[in-house]
């Protein structure tokens, strides 16, 4: 019988070039006018998974954007993995960064890359990570070795908060009914060495409006008399994090999970060269909160960073102007045990506290969810790491990442299963960033590592 090896080096060019059409459609999801691009794709990964041999395949409309489910189930019996992806992605500005343009896909070598890497937006998250599965999939039907149910659920709104999905989850747990998840929207160590994540943080999400006088005043008639919304914005946003880069709201470290000097020294085991971090991101120096390692500021400990700010003139030349109102957008990462409404609140709370009189401040909540950490003695950890063992010579390292999918810890509330996070992309993939790629040979591998999960996690399961 042919095995997925083979399999794949005989299908790679149709592989690559499926994945490419699928890149092409701009399904930004932060952007109304990308909605028809949203269903054109929807449309697509549907065909996809049809083609793929799934028996039963839907676009289930909700309040927003529509979300793919597919299944293929051979016994009830057996086990059932619920594949979750998403076909969205982020909006592709600044477009003058990129060196191709964002949704024409094209394939280029890169020092990471030297088999190639594909460059487009949602390369790597999640078109390419995704469409994996369904190139597995692919691989299972047509080689008789499909050992279980599978459940597809592929959304088009996880770059803005997956509102819809929990709407979708919440009415649909019968159908999303399941053994384990799995997913592929995260990254590994490096090529050499794979990594599955075990952690991933929460995430609150604020809009602040800071707002001065009734309009935009004259700068030297008014100045020095009046508030100027951005300076005091700018001073605000300063005092939240103190001398040590503690965060400064009262109360938001309360529930935070710390852990032991044992499991600090275990993460510690990763391989990490701090020189080769600082010079990919062209930096003299890390920065960050006092006390911990770069690898632990990004992981364990919950951060505040400002993702945009605005207000005033920003237009060619000088406008001697102070502005009304002043805007910035502001994310918290949080770690397992902080609530993310919780945290909403106390950012809320003092962040109105410490205005001045001279403005009055809103502050509009937009999004969040709870952070996950999962334990590497189950079945999905144990089949996970037997696959990539088996595809990459070496087993995985267990790492908690820093970045969020929110939608996790409520699949986990909801549907009652542990989520693995098999993801093959790397730090360097530039996702979110211009030039986001995914390489050829991260591609290939997903595609290789994931039917013998399936194949483990049956065996271990019995
Ligand atoms: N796939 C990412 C999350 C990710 C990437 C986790 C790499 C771990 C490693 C996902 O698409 C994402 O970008 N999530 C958002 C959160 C969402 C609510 C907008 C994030 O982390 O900013
Ligand atoms: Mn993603
Ligand atoms: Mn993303």
């Amino acid at each position: 019988m042919e095995t997925i090896k083979s399999y794949v080096q005989q299908h790679k060019d149709r592989f690559i070039n499926e994945l490419i059409e699928l890149l092409k459609i701009p399904s930004v999801s932060a952007d109304t006018a990308y909605i028809q691009d949203i269903i054109d794709t929807a449309n697509a990964v549907k065909e996809s998974l049809e083609k793929a041999g799934c028996d039963i395949v839907e676009i289930c409309d909700t309040p927003g954007n529509p979300i793919v489910y597919g299944e293929k189930i051979i016994d009830p019996l057996l086990p059932t993995i619920l594949v979750y992806g998403h076909y969205d992605v982020q909006p592709a500005d600044p477009i003058r960064l990129w060196t191709s343009p964002p949704f024409e896909p094209v394939i280029k070598k890169t020092e990471i890359h030297p088999e190639g890497a594909i460059f487009a937006r949602g390369a790597c998250d999640d078109k390419g990570q995704m469409y994996m599965h369904v190139k597995a999939l692919e691989y299972m039907v047509q080689s008789n070795t499909l050992p279980c149910n599978v459940k597809f659920m592929i959304e088009g709104e996880e770059e803005i908060g997956s509102k819809s999905l929990s709407w979708f989850v919440e009415r649909n747990q019968e159908k999303l009914k399941n053994d384990v998840i799995l997913i592929s929207d995260t990254g590994m160590i490096s090529n050499q060495q794979p990594s599955i994540t075990t952690g991933l943080r929460g995430l609150s999400y604020v809009e602040v409006e800071v707002t001065g006088p009734n309009r935009d005043l004259h700068s030297g008639l008014y100045g020095g008399a009046v508030a100027n919304p951005i300076n005091i914005l700018a001073k605000m946003i300063a005092s939240l994090h103190d001398e040590n880069n503690h965060i400064t709201i009262p109360g938001f470290y309360d529930k935070v999970e710390e852990l032991s000097l044992a499991e600090r020294a275990e993460m510690a085991k990763a391989p990490f060269n701090l020189e080769t971090y600082k010079n990919a991101l062209d930096l003299n120096d890390v920065y960050g909160e006092k006390g911990y390692t770069t690898n632990e500021r990004n992981s364990i400990r919950p951060t505040l960073d400002v993702n945009g700010i605005w207000g005033g003139y920003t237009g060619e030349g000088a406008k001697t102007v102070i502005a009304s109102q002043a805007f910035a957008k502001i994310s918290m990462r949080l770690v397992p045990n902080q609530d993310w409404e919780e945290i909403t609140e106390l950012f809320t709370k003092h962040f109105i506290s410490i205005a001045p009189a001279g403005v009055k401040v809103k502050v509009k909540p937009h999004h969040g969810g709870q952070g996950y950490v999962t334990p590497t003695d189950s079945i999905g950890y144990k089949a996970a790491n037997k696959a990539y063992t088996e595809t990459f010579g070496v087993p995985a390292i267990p790492v908690r990442s820093g970045g969020s999918i929110p939608i996790v810890a409520l699949f986990e509330k909801e549907l009652k299963s542990k989520t693995i996070l098999m993801g093959f992309g790397l730090d360097s993939d530039a996702i979110h960033s211009p030039n986001e790629h995914f390489g050829i040979f991260n591609y290939l591998k997903g595609i290789e590592t994931i039917p013998l999960f399936y194949k483990y996690f049956v065996e271990l399961s019995k």
